[in-house]
């Protein structure tokens, strides 16, 4: 069996596990940060009732934390056993900027989930053996609906796609959409994907043209200013207290003085990138 699942193509550097997400420094939410998204996101994750809704779409503008989030989701599904596989977009990776590797991917990581799914993959992939070079929506079809269809499982399935934007071909993202918002899972599957996303235009559209597959909506950069700027300060005073170990000069114990950690605070906004950035060059 492992010699067929072992032939599937896939993107090998796609999991939020992998060298590629640590060497890109895509980290997980700093202790006490996001506390109200996460929840969020780990409840609606965890209804194991028929009636959940299928899909989470978090979007928010660029460096907002959307990534971060997905870390901190997929490590929290892993450790509770839910994560059924990830992939994280990477625009400037070839294979995580293809649409072409998505379902052999989520497919080889799904079977190391779960290993009912893992026998009727096994079935499929010997019956049709050139079900990989057909089109997304036959690949998603066969690889991932018809043998998640058939398990019998209470906890639900956590998939994290991070960055969809990040994918190449609009038409391609516009396809996986369709697919996922279209999808028909068996009732019995408790199948809780959370996708990330810049606001582009081309997926808004899909998701609000959405009209099947049940739906959870978040708009990170959308969220109250005053709760941004509460969790980066808390990001701000972790950092400030690593110092020490980075072998920074010592700085005094009040430092930055309360109004230049506000002036700090003020050109950071919502974006958590320009305090990651600010912390590097402090
Ligand atoms: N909750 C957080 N705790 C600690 N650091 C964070 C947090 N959120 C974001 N960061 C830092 O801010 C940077 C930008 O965040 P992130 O990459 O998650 O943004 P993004 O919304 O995914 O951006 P893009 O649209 O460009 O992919 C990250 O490198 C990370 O270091
Ligand atoms: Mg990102």
């Amino acid at each position: 069996m492992s010699d067929v699942l072992e032939r599937l193509p896939r993107a090998e550097a796609a999991g939020y596990d992998s060298l590629r997400t640590e060497q890109n420094r895509v980290v997980s939410c700093s202790e006490g940060t996001r506390m109200e998204v996460l929840q969020k996101i780990q409840e609606w994750a965890s209804r194991d009732d028929e009636s959940g809704e299928q899909i989470f779409w978090l979007s928010g503008l660029a460096g907002i934390g959307k990534s971060t989030i997905a870390m901190s989701v997929a490590k929290w599904a892993s450790s509770n056993n839910i994560l059924g596989a990830s992939f994280f977009f990477a625009r400037d990776v070839a294979e995580l900027s293809d649409a072409a590797s998505v379902f052999t991917t989520l497919a080889w990581q799904l079977a190391q989930h779960d290993s009912q799914y893992k026998r009727a993959l096994y079935e499929k992939l010997r019956c049709d053996s050139d079900i990989t070079s057909k089109t997304l929506a036959t690949q998603f079809q066969g690889l991932v609906e018809s043998p998640l269809s058939g398990l019998d499982r209470k906890r639900p399935i956590v998939v994290v796609l991070d960055a969809l934007d990040e994918c190449s071909s609009e038409t391609d993202v516009k396809e996986l959409l369709r697919i996922f918002l279209g999808m028909r899972t068996s009732k019995g599957v408790r199948l809780r994907i959370l996708i990330t996303s810049r606001p582009e235009p081309h997926i808004r559209f899909m998701f609000s043209t959405s009209m099947g597959t049940s739906l959870s909506k978040f708009v990170l950069h959308d969220i109250d200013d005053n709760l941004a700027r509460e969790d980066i300060r808390t990001f701000f005073v972790a950092e400030f207290a690593k110092f020490p170990s980075r072998d920074l000069p010592r700085l005094p114990a009040d430092w930055p003085p309360p109004e230049e950690f506000d002036k700090l605070l003020d050109g950071c906004g919502k974006f958590f990138a320009y305090a990651a950035t600010a912390v590097r060059f402090i």
